[in-house]
């Protein structure tokens, strides 16, 4: 009883800050249940990209990770980004320096550099294109009249593009450390308990993964497809976060994380009180310098062209 009252006075307090800090509350679909409660909006990665590109708020309380945040100042300059958590890092954007992306490029020089979302502002700053896991096959497709495409940090997406396109891709030795976590023999498990389930993947997954799965996804591609099939059961590999979107949206199916092992910590770093706080003190502040900033956004701007 209590503990309602506590969260009620919680969520009045976010939802009166709010609307005086004229701000919008962007979540993740790998977020805290209590976070995406009180989020106006929840998406993937390109979604949280458009959504911030289009908002006529002034404030944007990213709840994510500090890539998805830097995107959102990058298309939104004249906006005040901030993340309630500003320790929330993805480690797969921190397994590439911008040293280690230009010696690549010395290497290839005629190269066209796509590189995923999951980067910092500086390493975008060095691409020709940006990409997310909705559009990655999309981007090199469009690429088909060039003769060499570096492709990072994923190696693991990178794969997957080449077998969808048939392009081979030079690649950088980066990978997601919690879709990792997700093993051949947990598919297999899930699939024995579960014989009618359809089996979803993202693409960060391990190759064997995939080629277990029945569609590989982006996570709202993922609540996409949910929706559209008639299937009750669906076996879901990726961050165990986006199960509980997936309930919520369809309360008659059933959903079952792939492995229980697969929970990102960074994601989760976001709380409710935090973002109270971060409302209240509006911090902590994400910004991106001009030069950096013009230079990223002409990556992700032709990413957004293509698709
Ligand atoms: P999505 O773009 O599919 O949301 O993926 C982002 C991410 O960080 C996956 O781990
Ligand atoms: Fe980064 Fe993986 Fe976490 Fe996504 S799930 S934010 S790729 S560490």
């Amino acid at each position: 009883m209590l503990k309602n009252k506590i969260k009620q006075d919680l969520d009045k307090k976010i939802l009166e800050l709010k609307k005086k800090r004229n701000a919008v509350i962007l979540a993740h679909n790998y977020q805290l249940p209590e976070v995406q409660d009180v989020a106006d909006f929840r998406g993937d990665s390109l979604e949280l990209s458009r959504q911030a590109a289009k908002t006529s708020a002034k404030v944007i309380v990213f709840c994510g990770v500090h890539f998805m945040a830097e995107t959102a100042s990058i298309l939104c300059p004249d906006k005040k980004v901030i993340m309630p958590d500003i320790n929330a890092a993805c480690p797969m954007a921190n397994m590439i320096s911008v040293s280690d992306l230009r010696k690549l490029k010395k290497e290839h020089p005629e190269a066209v550099v796509v590189g995923y979302v999951n980067t910092s502002a500086e390493i975008k700053a060095e691409l020709d294109y940006c990409c997310t896991s909705t559009n990655a096959v999309g981007v090199v497709d469009f690429l088909k009249g060039k003769k060499e495409i570096i492709f990072i940090p994923d190696k693991y997406l990178a794969d997957y593009v080449t077998k969808v396109t048939g392009r081979k891709l030079i690649v950088w030795n980066g990978f997601c450390p919690t879709h990792i976590k997700i093993l051949p023999e947990d598919i297999k498990r899930e699939k024995k308990f579960h014989p009618f389930a359809k089996v979803m993947a993202h693409p960060e997954c391990l190759p064997a993964v995939l080629s277990m799965a029945d569609a590989v996804l982006s996570t709202s591609q993922m609540s996409k497809f949910v929706k559209a099939t008639e299937t009750k059961e669906f076996i879901v590999g990726t961050e165990v976060g986006l199960v509980y979107r997936l309930k919520q949206d369809n309360p008659t199916k059933e959903f079952y994380p792939a492995s229980e092992r697969a929970v990102c910590p960074n994601m989760k770093r976001t709380t409710e009180e935090k973002i109270l706080w971060a409302l209240e003190e509006m911090k902590e502040e994400v910004r991106v310098s001009d030069d950096v900033r013009l230079r990223a956004k002409k990556a992700i701007d032709r990413m957004l062209e293509i698709i």
